[in-house]
């Protein structure tokens, strides 16, 4: 829990830096998973009106507003006080929007199951082990889990093929400002066994990598889906595991 919560404090940093440049962004023109101009987008997701949404590590909130917008029930997560400070001073009353600051997996505890778990960037800050159990039991049968990750950073550096946090390197917008923070970066291979051990089943792997030619920072869309039916997320201890950065240059808001 200590790299993670090193982690948020980078995230209050970089939260406080974005309050204090007050930087009007315009709403979301398009959708993407961590890179801007690639595909897939929003429909990766599919209808979501009517639905029980969690986006994850939300940020500014902007993914989740468009939701909101277009008819689900949005709650919006961030562990991190100025992260979501930005998010209320943004969305102070938005129909269908819910924000909460709390650690992901407190929140998913003590919530009512969701019906789709999504999450732009967020998910490789939270130890998995820690994580995907209380996503798993967080979501209806039948719910989705859809969120991206990243794969190769922007020195070209791979995922890792063991379950363990490394240091990536997050930059203060507009800033040369760089702050080391740990993330899980996984070969697919390593996340599709985490899901499937906590009982959710892949149902899809998307490589997004960037369409700049001297660009090597790439991400990978997962879907997973709780079953309707069978076996569900394994109940009781923790197992064992390993207990987040990104990239040079943060496309994030
Ligand atoms: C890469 S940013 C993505 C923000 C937003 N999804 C976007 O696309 O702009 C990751 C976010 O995850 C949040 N985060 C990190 N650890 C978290 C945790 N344990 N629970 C909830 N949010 C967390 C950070 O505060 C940060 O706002």
């Amino acid at each position: 829990m200590g790299i993670e919560k090193d982690t948020v404090e980078i995230w209050n940093i970089y939260g406080s830096h974005q309050l204090a440049r007050r930087l009007e962004l315009p709403e979301l023109d398009r959708w993407d998973w961590g890179i801007p101009d690639t595909e897939p987008g929003i429909e990766a997701i599919g209808e979501v009106a009517g639905l029980r949404v969690l986006d994850l590590g939300s940020g500014l909130g902007r993914h989740a507003a468009r939701l909101a917008a277009l008819g689900a029930e949005v709650t919006a997560v961030d562990a991190s006080q100025a992260q979501h400070q930005r998010a209320l001073a943004r969305y102070p009353d938005t129909a269908g929007l819910h924000l909460v600051c709390a650690d992901a997996v407190a929140h998913l505890q003590e919530a009512a199951p969701y019906d789709l778990i999504y999450s732009i960037g967020g998910v490789p800050y939270v130890d998995p082990h820690r994580l995907l159990p209380a996503v798993a039991n967080g979501l209806a049968p039948g719910g989705r889990l859809v969120f991206s990750a990243l794969h190769t950073n922007s020195y070209g550096t791979g995922p890792s093929t063991a379950v363990v946090p490394r240091p990536e390197v997050l930059r203060l917008p507009g800033t040369d400002d760089y702050h080391s923070v740990y993330m899980w970066v996984l070969e697919p291979q390593q996340w599709k066994n985490l899901l499937a051990q906590y009982g959710l089943a892949v149902e899809a792997v998307t490589a997004i990598d960037s369409p700049q030619e001297n660009q090597s920072v790439s991400y990978r869309l997962y879907s997973a889906r709780r079953p309707e039916r069978g076996a569900g997320p394994p109940r009781g201890p923790r197992p064992v595991g390993g207990d987040d950065a990104s990239r040079a240059g943060s496309a994030f808001d």
